[in-house]
């Protein structure tokens, strides 16, 4: 069962390694808000389409690999924001083949515009769709595709 119809549902919201450090790192590309900001807001979208929403960020792809096994049978979709292990983190990959629900890939930047080692997504053949370039609106976007997958 993913779903429970009594109470909210579940969404899982995953930030990745350096994330923590939104509003000071590369402003230039990744903006002035900070991950709670970002956070605050799509709860705020997860919440006006009746789920709640839980959020984690790690460094590692451990324990990203273990939030995503916790979702199994537990959240409806999972939004992942990967950072660089969008990239290359096939463990991570291979967990979300294994959950049964709605994945949405996010990024704050459009990866597919910037360094050559960026343009390939480990992450995109696992995931339903992608939200990606839209700065702050992202976090916000991607909940509300994840949450209108689920529920349409
Ligand atoms: C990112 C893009 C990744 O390429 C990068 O490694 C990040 C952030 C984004 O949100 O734009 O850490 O996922």
């Amino acid at each position: 069962m993913v779903s429970d119809q009594e109470g909210p549902r579940l969404l899982v919201l995953l930030s990745g390694p350096n994330l923590q450090l939104l509003g000071e790192r590369q402003p230039e590309i990744y903006g002035r808000d900070r991950l709670q900001d970002h956070v605050a807001r799509a709860a705020k979208a997860a919440a006006a389409r009746g789920f709640e929403l839980e959020h984690l960020q790690a460094d590692s792809e451990k324990e990203l690999v273990e939030a995503v096994h916790r979702s199994r049978g537990r959240a409806a979709g999972i939004v992942v924001n990967a950072g660089a292990l969008s990239h290359y983190g096939w463990s991570l990959h291979d967990a979300l083949a294994a959950f049964e629900g709605v994945v949405v890939e996010l990024h704050l930047s459009n990866p597919a515009a910037r360094e050559p080692w960026r343009h390939r997504s480990v992450i995109g053949p696992v995931a339903d769709g992608l939200v990606a370039g839209f700065g702050s609106l992202g976090y916000e976007l991607a909940v509300e595709a994840a949450a209108r997958l689920i529920s349409d």
